[in-house]
Parts: structure tokens; sequence; C-alpha cells
């Protein structure tokens, strides 16, 4: 993949992170969507790509743009696979909540799992603790594992976990293990970047959230050193039948090699919102804001992009030629 791909798909966040931030606090969590997805699609036509949506907005026939198997890009440069996730938390720009992301992962065509649209129960960690966590483990034995490999004690270890009664036990067994606690309501692809980041003060994310975003978190932890740990759970026979079908065995643990290959692989996001490690987009005078993550595997390389752009110029974030 060409290096400057990095920054052309930061391009594409921003102007999804702005459409979408136009939305913030309006209860209206489709229409931020609908907003992120169509400034998303728009963007990408002037990336130098051909790439193939294996993680979009839904199956060709439900959705209108960014579906998978859509083609995206000029048509001209590397074939990659691309992950989209245009607004991720659409529940969080409703309520103008914190941690919303326009985010987008690519890798090398055939380089991610194409992970169908269910449940995925998942352990995720930065650099430090790679290697020490296990998914098949206790929550407390994960917990400990963590704390030594962080060099903290037990209650300076802070999980995150979305908060659903689904999650009942995990709770209970974080807080039986005398660990802290961050509970969040949506985005878990934030959460689990966030593990990787001292200053946000999250050292593990446990529990069951959507499979798309697991692989997307997979591709950010992988250009981050960390690691996740993912098991599909499907909720009805359809979804079995589904796994069945794709060749996915669901009692297999998927390990980062199985969520994304290779190690080639570019993350972007831009904060629509603002959370513990990307603000969100600001509008002021005439411009807008933005603060983005991108990061390459092969390189290492992690940059923190500050964006202003004139909305008079660019309304939508392109040049219109
Ligand atoms: P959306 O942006 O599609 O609303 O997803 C938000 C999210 O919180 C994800 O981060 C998470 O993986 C998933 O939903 C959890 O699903 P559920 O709300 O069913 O528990």
């Amino acid at each position: 993949m060409e290096r400057s791909l990095s920054m052309e798909l930061v391009r594409v966040t921003e102007a999804a992170a702005v459409s979408a931030s136009r939305w913030m606090g309006r209860g209206l969590k489709n229409e931020a969507d609908d907003a992120a997805t169509t400034a998303m699609r728009t963007v990408f036509d002037t990336i130098p790509m051909q790439g193939i949506v294996v993680i979009g907005e839904g199956e060709m026939d439900e959705a209108p743009m960014l579906y998978i198997g859509e083609a995206l890009g000029t048509g001209y440069g590397p074939e990659v696979d691309v992950a989209v996730d245009p607004l991720e938390g659409t529940n969080i720009v409703a309520a103008g909540g914190w941690n919303a992301l326009a985010v987008i992962a690519i890798a090398d065509k055939g380089n991610l799992l194409n992970a169908p649209d269910m449940y995925m129960d998942k352990i995720a960690v930065g650099p430090e603790a790679v290697g020490k966590i296990d998914i098949d483990a206790s929550v407390t034995d994960n917990l400990y594992a963590v704390a030594k490999a962080k060099n903290k004690d037990i209650g300076d270890v802070v999980a995150t976990v979305l908060n659903r009664e689904r999650h009942s036990a995990i709770i209970e067994e974080i807080r039986a293990a005398g660990a802290r606690i961050k509970l969040i309501n949506d985005g878990d692809v934030a959460a689990a970047i966030n593990t990787a980041f001292d200053e946000t003060g999250v050292d593990i994310l446990f529990g069951l959230g959507g499979a798309p975003e697991g692989v997307i978190a997979a591709v950010g932890l992988k250009c981050l050193g960390g690691e996740i740990q993912g098991r599909l759970v499907p909720s009805n026979e359809a979804e079995a039948e589904r796994c069945k079908k794709m060749g996915i065995d669901v009692s297999k643990v998927l390990y980062m090699d199985d969520l994304v290959k290779g190690d080639d692989a570019i993350f972007a996001a831009t904060g629509v919102t603002d959370g513990e490690l990307l603000r969100g987009v600001q509008f002021k005078d005439g411009f807008s804001e933005t603060h983005s993550l991108v990061m390459r595997s092969k390189s290492g390389t992690i940059r923190f992009v500050e964006g202003r752009h004139s909305m008079k110029k660019k309304p939508l974030l392109v040049m219109q030629d």
C-alpha cells in the first residue's frame, strides 16, 4: 500500500465526522448516521485506491451506499479491503455523549476478516499486556495478568465494559476482584483503542460488542502493538448458519492474525464528539476543527492530526470543481 493513503483516509473520516457532528444532541441517530455515510462515500471517490467494502453499512439490498462488496476509490492504486464505520456510536451523537468516532480500517486485499453483523465476545489490551491475556481465562485472572504486566496494584487497574444487562456477571467479577470499572453506553472501538494509551486511564476491555467493530478495533490495535481476542456469538439459528456458510467455527478464538492478516494495515478515526483520546468537531467563524488519529501497522507510525476546514470553500470537505 502507498504510504500516502494514510493521510488520504483522514480526509474521509474528517468529512464524515464534520457531517455527523451537526446532529449532535438532536436525538436523531439515523440522520446522523446518514450524514456521516454520505460524506464518507463522497470523499472516497477521490482516494487513489481500488477498495472493496468488506465491513460496511449492510448488505447491498439493505444499504444505499458503503454496502458490502461496493467498490470504493478512483479505481487506480492498491487493491485493498475496506472496513468502514462512518458513525461509530449513533446513539452517542444523538445524545451528545462521549467517544463517537468516524472510522475506517484498510488492509491489503483479502486480509480483513469479513465479520458478519453479530456479536463478538472481546478482550483487548494495549502493548504492555500483549501475550498476557486469554479470552478463555476468567475475568479475574485477566485482570491480575494485566496488573502484573503494567506493574500496577489490582485496585489501580481500570476495565471498561459496555453497560448492558448481558455483562452483569463480568461487572460483578471485576468489582469482586477489586479493580475499577468504566462503564460505557456505546462505542467499543474507542474503548479498545483507549487501552493502548495511558492517558485514557483504561487498561482492558471486556465483553460482547459488534463483530464488525471488533475487526476495526483489531486493525487499530495492530498499528498500536496491542491485542484483541474475540469469538463470534451468534444470537440465533440464522446467525449460526451464516457463520457455518462463511466457514467460521464459532467455538474458535479469533486472534489478531485471524482478524487482520499481514503486516500492512491502516486505521483512521476522527472524533465526532469529545472523547478521552480525540476531541469532537468544533465549529467557529465559518470553520470546522477536527481531531483525528491515523496509524499504519507496517511502519508503526501514529499520528494525531488537527484539521481546520473552511466550511465556505469546502462545505462537504471536498473541492467542488
Ligand atoms: P452503533 O454506532 O451502530 O450504534 O454501534 C454502537 C455500539 O455501541 C458499538 O460500539 C458496539 O460494538 C455495539 O454498539 C454494541 O451493541 P449493542 O448496543 O447491541 O449492545
